[in-house]
């Protein structure tokens, strides 16, 4: 059983292949950036039109397999930009019709949590799900996956990135706040705010940007990624002891930051837990965990009709039922 999975939630276009042993056949995309100012939408999303077909033909070839060789066709239906959103979905109802194979919209946030577990030994853990637009602390109740505290204003991935291109570091800044943070000798105090489970970080962004030109660059990115970070372990340390899991699996694009996973490796040795980091090329958003969400829920059983296949723009995690 093979499937494909497209990925179009925001800055990247990604095609995947995965056969039902979870081996990844085809990993290909193509990410739009913009140093100056961030994702713009519409750009975005005719970036993944003009560069869609050179994806596909990429990943065909890698796997050396045609489209009538699949079984399934997925895309992300959701959470994202809708233009980008709309891009992937198109292109899934295209090749669907044009195969004659089934169509599945699978949720990006879960597809995350699915491919960090088929990656590394993780079973049951608490998810750490940080990326640029999300962060959030999920764990498994109840046949769903229940998201027991979230950003209330941005993702960390997203702040980062505010704070680097303030600091000229251009996009994504992420990796190179991440090897300053290594240098940094002093921490200076910023504003850290949990809210009960959640987290807000644009005070931080706010204090951290006003403060440049008065410190050193490298403490000012290790106390800006300590504060963030912290603030993060924080909300995860609430969630192991709450749930009574012993691991956590860190997963999305920030899973990829060697501070965080620092940070997070001493929370989990002091509460006696192992810690799970999905590994890089699985971390960034990209198609091969939309596939092989795609492959679980349709080796499960789940149909969709196209008429149902319209995207989703704020398809949260909780509202998907873990069935496969
Ligand atoms: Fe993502």
């Amino acid at each position: 059983m093979y499937a494909l999975g497209i990925e179009s939630t925001a800055h990247t276009f990604g095609i995947g292949i995965v056969d039902e042993k979870g081996n990844v056949l085809a990993n290909e995309k193509m990410t739009y950036t913009n140093p100056d100012a961030g994702i713009h939408p519409r750009l975005a999303a005719e970036f993944h039109l003009a560069n869609g077909k050179n994806v596909l033909t990429r990943a065909l070839n890698t796997a050396n397999l045609s489209i009538n060789d699949m079984d399934v066709i997925g895309f992300a239906q959701g959470p994202g930009l809708g233009p980008c959103l709309r891009v992937g979905a198109i292109t899934a109802r295209y090749l669907s019709t044009l195969a004659n194979k089934p169509i599945l919209g699978v949720n990006h946030c879960v597809a995350h949590i699915s491919i960090g577990k088929n990656k590394t030994p993780s079973t049951n853990p608490v998810v750490v799900y940080t990326s640029g637009a999300n962060t959030q602390i999920i764990a498994e109740e109840n046949g769903k996956y229940r998201v027991l505290g979230e950003t209330l204003d941005m993702g960390v991935g997203n702040a980062l990135d505010q704070f680097g291109r303030k600091l000229g570091l251009g996009f994504p800044a992420g990796p190179v706040i991440d090897e300053n943070y290594f240098l940094g000798k002093k921490y200076i105090p910023l504003p850290y705010s949990v809210k009960g489970m959640d987290l807000v970080f644009a005070g931080l962004l706010t204090e951290a940007t006003s403060q440049i030109g008065k410190h050193d660059v490298n403490d000012l990115c290790y106390s800006f990624m300590h504060t963030a970070f912290c603030m993060v372990a924080e909300v995860t340390e609430r969630a192991l002891a709450h749930s009574e899991k012993k691991e956590v699996l860190v997963t999305g694009g920030v899973a990829a930051s060697r501070a965080l996973t620092h940070i997070l490796q001493k929370l989990c040795d002091e509460r006696g837990a192992t810690l799970h980091v999905v590994p890089r090329a699985y971390a960034m958003d990209n198609g091969a965990m939309i596939a092989w969400q795609t492959l679980l829920e349709h080796r499960g059983g789940r149909k969709q009709r196209m008429e149902d296949t319209q995207v989703e723009q704020r398809y949260r995690t909780d509202h998907v039922d873990i069935f496969w």
